[in-house]
């Protein structure tokens, strides 16, 4: 039997998008990303970028990170990464409000520079203005060659090929995945992480792949449960610690490909406002792992349901107690906690995708989108 496919068919792989393509993708991703890179056995992270810069880097006074969009979210899993593994101070900046901002920048400051394309405008004039300002920029990009990487004095690519759909999906793990690195290799360099601990956190993450794999499996389920909500006008997204800007990028990608409003908020924050706006018509995700503060997180699912929210919720596989309380529940691998985002981001990135899909949408080319925006 002949199975006929046009090139379009060839190109995504058999998939009907590019973006279901590269959501699944991710695994293979991840291993293009950590190749060369990782060592489990040896007990060793080589990025080149920190060994050739190693003086400058350990020296730094403050890290500042700039970048828009998705790219910002892996910036602020950089900053969980970076303050506590390696004890530096980091700052997070939408490059369009850090380069009109007059900024206090100095030689001390290393400034990593994280974008996709490496040629979003508003990032790339951060980069030249704290590079005036006399900072070390460090660039995490994707695009080979692009302008950002050209730019910046060292960097880490990313490695995880071209990314086609207009909502940013296997780069954000990329990111994160580079974040990790070099929060490890330069705490290591520090002193400032046991040994126990960088051997245990660089197994686990070797292993992310296999990770990403098993809730990449949920796919039919969370289609299934996207029908459920396809018609939403509104979500809110909950989080805290790491899961916090989880919770902002599940947002971000319901409101690219769905068009449908949603906030990410962090769990804690919900009592300062949007708890006014939850009723039976507001579904609520939540970002329920098992960590120090899950209590914390349970008992703001209780305050949801209270007032008959509809709560989707992720939680550590053998979790009894949430799957008691909360409507839904996707069950996600047991991790450290600082390796969640890597995993707990791909359900939020599958039910955005096919919501858009039951509405019908162009989840490739959402409107009013650009994948690089490289005006102003
Ligand atoms: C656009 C894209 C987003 C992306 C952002 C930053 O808005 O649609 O997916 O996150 O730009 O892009 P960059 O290439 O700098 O990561």
């Amino acid at each position: 039997e002949q199975v006929t496919l046009s090139l379009g068919q060839i190109e995504k792989g058999g998939y009907p998008h590019f973006m279901i393509k590269e959501i699944m993708d991710q695994p293979a991703c991840m291993m293009d990303c950590m190749r060369g890179r990782i060592n489990v056995e040896a007990s060793n992270i080589v990025l080149s970028a920190i060994i050739d810069n190693k003086d400058k880097l350990l020296s730094a006074r403050r890290f500042i990170i700039v970048a828009c969009g998705t790219s910002w979210h892996a910036g602020l899993i950089g900053k969980h990464l970076i303050e506590s593994f390696c004890r530096i101070p980091v700052e997070v900046e939408y490059a369009s409000e850090f380069r009109y901002r007059n900024p206090v920048v100095s030689e001390d400051d290393v400034v990593i520079a994280i974008s996709q394309s490496g040629e979003t405008a508003d990032t790339l004039a951060a980069v030249e203005l704290a590079k005036q300002k006399g900072a070390f920029i460090y660039g995490i990009c994707n695009a080979i060659g692009a302008s950002i990487p050209r730019a910046t004095h060292t960097g880490s690519y990313i490695h995880v090929g071209p990314e086609i759909g207009v909502a940013s999906t296997k780069a954000f793990t990329g990111q994160v995945a580079v974040l990790t690195m070099l929060a490890l290799t330069l705490a290591r360099e520090k002193g400032t992480i046991d040994e126990d601990t960088f051997r245990t956190v660089l197994k686990e993450f070797s292993r992310i792949p296999e990770q990403m794999q098993q809730v990449l499996a949920l796919n039919d389920k969370i289609a299934e449960l996207s029908k459920i909500f396809t018609y939403a006008h509104n979500f809110i997204y909950l989080g805290r610690g790491y899961s916090y800007p989880v919770a902002l990028e599940g947002a971000l990608k319901l409101k690219e490909i769905s068009y449908i409003h949603a906030e990410g908020y962090p769990a804690a924050e919900m009592k300062h406002g949007p708890i006014a706006l939850i009723d039976a018509e507001m579904p609520v995700v939540v970002l329920a792992t098992k960590n120090r503060l899950y209590e914390k997180v349970l008992s703001n699912v209780q305050e949801i349901k209270a007032r008959k929210g509809r709560v989707i919720a992720l939680i550590t596989e053998g979790d009894t107690v949430m799957p008691g309380i909360a409507d839904f529940c996707i069950e996600l691998p047991d991790l450290p906690e600082c390796l969640t985002p890597l995993i707990s981001t791909l359900p939020l990135q599958l039910l955005a995708y096919h919501i858009a899909v039951c509405k019908g949408l162009d989840v490739d080319q959402p409107r009013n989108l650009a994948k690089s925006v490289t005006v102003e």
